[in-house]
């Protein structure tokens, strides 16, 4: 008689295994919530993963609201433009919601340069303007594409990207987030313009070029960047 399959002990561990493997939805950007809202007590001096409640009896209206992006950034900087973050930080009332948005505002030539959000997968809206946006892949495939006022592009979490305005006139664009607090890695200031800073010769040999190149890229980044630095 033929002996059944899904009995064997191979079958059985092969199930469990992938049952193991399989990815839990809390896993995949931030942790669901457990209450409606939690609206950050940014002043509490504990902090959990994400940060405490303020009394719900102390919320009002006004904690679910932010007129902080109805405000152009000033792009006069060197790379032409400006991130304003409504994130948990500024906008206390996306604690634990898992989500944030940002507006970016572009002179001509304009520049968000080259970042990485290790917390989220981000969605980029262009409000007005022509923008280039790319990404690189881990496996260093680049994909971008030119947008005009409507047109949306997702960025793959984690993944290096920017957006370059190459259209006429100013450029307006909003990015939204899967994560309260998505962290922004800026590719040339973590690299050149860190504190303390990277040691040259780290930098010399892997670029592959001279102390004078090294010395003359850090000295672009010493005036502070503010929310560059976020
Ligand atoms: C509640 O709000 C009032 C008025 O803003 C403030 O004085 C008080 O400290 C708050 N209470 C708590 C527990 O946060
Ligand atoms: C962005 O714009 C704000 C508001 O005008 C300004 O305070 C800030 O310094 C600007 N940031 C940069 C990096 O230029
Ligand atoms: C924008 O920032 C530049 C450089 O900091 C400053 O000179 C200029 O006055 C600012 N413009 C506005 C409208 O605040």
């Amino acid at each position: 008689m033929m002996k059944n399959p899904s009995a064997s002990p191979f079958y059985m561990i092969s199930c469990l295994v992938m049952l193991l493997l399989l990815p839990l939805p809390s896993l995949l950007a931030d942790p669901d919530p457990l209450q409606d809202f939690c609206v950050a007590d940014l002043s509490a001096s504990t902090s959990v993963n994400g940060f405490l409640c303020k009394p719900a009896s102390n919320v009002s209206s006004d904690d679910f609201f932010f007129d902080g992006l109805s405000k152009e950034g000033n792009t006069t900087n060197i790379f032409g433009s400006n991130v304003t973050a409504a994130n948990v930080l500024s906008f206390p009332g996306l604690n634990t919601q898992g989500s944030s948005i940002n507006r970016v505002d572009f002179a001509i030539g304009g520049v968000n340069p080259p970042h990485s959000h290790p917390r989220a997968t981000e969605t980029d809206l262009v409000i007005s303007g022509q923008v280039l946006i790319g990404f690189v892949t881990t496996g260093n495939v680049y994909f971008s594409k030119v947008l005009t006022a409507g047109q949306i592009f997702v960025i793959p979490r984690g993944l290096v990207h920017f957006q370059k305005n190459v259209g006429p006139g100013k450029a307006l664009i909003f990015t939204t987030f899967n994560s309260q607090l998505p962290g922004a890695a800026v590719v040339p200031l973590n690299l050149f313009a860190s504190t303390p800073s990277i040691p040259n010769d780290v930098l010399t040999k892997t670029f592959q070029v001279g102390d004078d190149v090294v010395n003359s890229i850090k000295s672009k980044f010493v005036v502070k960047l503010g929310p560059y630095s976020r």
